[in-house]
């Protein structure tokens, strides 16, 4: 009897385990064509810029996808005997014969000027590395080859910055695309991607400004906004689509055209650090894609340096483009001085082998595992020029700073941290001994900012995902496209005095200065005939008045 009973029951249970698994199931995801073929196409030659991309190419690669990588940075040999990596394939820019400056320990200290023609010099430094990126790379055989090519791809993932030239290739290959925004978004890719960019509350990053802006900033920024985007508008693209027609053919569209129709933007920054604003669904947040997922050990010998370093130590980087060793001497000389001075160990990232002088507490490094070094627990400030990848760096392991901003986004950068009390700015043209011995006295000896950049960087790493997953899942998302053909801002499409509602206002103001002009004179008009009214019922009283006496 038992027996039967069990029996019946065991029949049951499969039964209805294999009717729950013929149900249908609704999912909420569709899975991705597993393999997918990734076109990834970075022409601009700055290394900073690349070293965000690279992390989620290689992703792409090792989850399974064929991913063929135009750029500069071609994998080196060191790389692949690490990791294969089989299916990432590199067509690379660089030409051997006329080599190419990437872009490392370019940026000569005494070269840079504080004039007030800035804005001016950056929009023709802009200009001028984007007829680089369209001259030069869009003319290298590599891409003659593959536009001729018969290749086919799923999607691609291209780099946003100062030029549009490149889109050809979505012209060329009809497959959806997204891009990659290296650091803080331009201001000509809001525009059209329609993402809000309202400059009462949203500094453009070209200024470096402290939020929130004060009345004369917001002129400043409201009138830059409108400048940087015409200068893009009427200058570089007319200038790129001469040049992208050469190459990819009269029949291609406008270059603009193109833009508007990215499926999505990844851009490197988080709102933690950079404060609150809209963006649009398909504009998204993977700020820190290229911090490491683990912490290497360091070298012997600055693993011993920094062990004995009791009283804490500074690391100073200024980076992969500046080149240190062209600091002016009086400065060297202050830095010098005030290291020598201080209870501290610094460890410094310096391009030639030895110091004019050398110091017991000092050590330098043609180049340093930058994240490595931050994580040792004796690492207690960072005095840095304000690039993204190294200030990320520091919000992720909240380490104060001390920033030095020198050229592009770097004083945007860098105000931010100020903003979030994590760290100090230091005007490079006023770094003497009195400034850097300041600022080194706030960074290891108050607290607050020690405090402010740890609670910052809880903020920071708090994700629902990690940046890197985001990045690889937007990829698969904008390939399949379910939502392509719905992701696009209604605004993007308007016309400016339609976006900014300049039609709407007009019409009211109108109607309503109409409204109190009617209501003003109705107004007058009672009020007369009431007068006149009293004047005849006053004259009446008064001759009756007169009969009566
Ligand atoms: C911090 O305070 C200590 C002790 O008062 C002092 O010796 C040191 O010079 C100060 N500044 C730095 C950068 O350590």
């Amino acid at each position: 009897m038992w027996r039967i009973y069990s029996f019946s029951v065991l029949i049951l249970i499969v039964v209805f385990s294999t009717y729950c698994s013929t149900v249908n199931e609704t999912m909420f995801v569709n899975a991705t064509k597993s393999k997918l073929k990734i076109l990834g196409i970075f022409g601009h030659l700055g290394k900073s810029h690349f070293d965000m991309f690279k992390p989620l190419l290689e992703e792409l690669a090792r989850r399974g996808h064929e991913v063929t990588v135009v750029s500069y940075f071609p994998r080196t040999n060191d790389a692949k005997a690490k990791e294969p990596l089989s299916n990432y394939k590199d067509i690379s820019l660089v030409d051997p014969k006329v080599g190419v400056d990437v872009g490392v320990n370019v940026v000569d200290l005494k070269q840079m000027s504080q004039s007030s023609f800035v804005h001016i010099q950056r929009l023709n430094t802009l200009r001028l590395m984007a007829d680089v990126t369209c001259n030069t790379s869009l003319r290298h055989p590599a891409i003659t080859e593959l536009i001729r090519s018969d290749e086919k791809f799923d999607v691609i993932l291209t780099e946003n910055f100062n030029t549009d030239c490149f889109l050809g290739f979505i012209h060329r290959f009809k497959v959806p695309y997204l891009a990659f925004s290296s650091h803080q978004i331009m201001p000509w890719t809001n525009n059209d991607m329609g993402n809000e960019d309202n400059p009462s509350y949203i500094p453009i990053h070209f200024f470096g400004f402290i939020r929130p802006m004060n009345f004369l900033d917001r002129i400043t920024n409201t009138v830059g906004l409108f400048l940087y985007k015409a200068a893009y508008e009427y200058w570089f693209r007319s200038v790129d689509q001469v040049i992208a027609n050469e190459v990819f053919g009269s029949d291609l569209p406008k270059l603009q055209k193109l833009a508007q129709q990215s499926s999505a933007l990844l851009v490197s920054t988080h709102s933690s650090l950079f404060g609150s604003r809209p963006q649009l669904p398909n504009v998204v947040e993977i700020g820190g894609i290229h911090i490491p997922s683990k912490i290497n050990s360091l070298p012997k010998d600055l693993t011993e340096f920094l062990d004995s370093a009791h009283d804490g130590a500074l690391f100073f980087s200024l980076g992969s483009r500046i080149k240190s060793t062209t600091m002016p001497k009086e400065k060297l000389d202050a830095i010098l001085k005030v290291f020598s001075s201080i209870p501290r160990k610094v460890i410094w990232k310096w391009e030639t082998d030895e110091l004019p002088h050398k110091m017991d507490n000092v050590m330098t490094r043609k180049w340093l595992p930058q994240f490595d070094v931050m994580n040792h627990p004796n690492i207690k400030c960072y005095l840095g020029h304000g690039g993204l990848l190294g200030i990320s760096e520091a919000v992720y392991v909240g380490l104060p700073m001390i920033l030095m901003p020198i050229f592009g986004d770097q004083f945007h950068n860098s105000a931010a941290v100020r903003n979030r009390g994590a760290g100090i700015v230091l005007s490079f043209y006023d770094l003497n001994e009195q400034s850097l011995r300041h600022a080194l006295d706030a960074c290891f000896n108050d607290t607050s900012y020690r405090e402010n950049a740890q609670r910052l960087s809880k903020a920071y790493r708090d994700r629902p995902a990690s940046p890197l997953e985001t990045a690889v899942w937007w990829t698969e998302y904008v390939a399949r496209g379910n939502g392509n053909p719905y992701s696009r801002s209604e605004g993007a499409d308007l016309p400016w005095y339609q976006y900014h509602l300049i039609d709407v206002a007009l019409v009211l103001i109108i109607v309503f200065t109409v409204f109190i002009y009617i209501l003003f004179r109705l107004i007058k008009l009672l009020l007369s005939l009431l007068s006149a009214v009293k004047g005849k019922a006053g004259s009446q009283a008064e001759k009756k008045r007169k009969k009566k006496d």
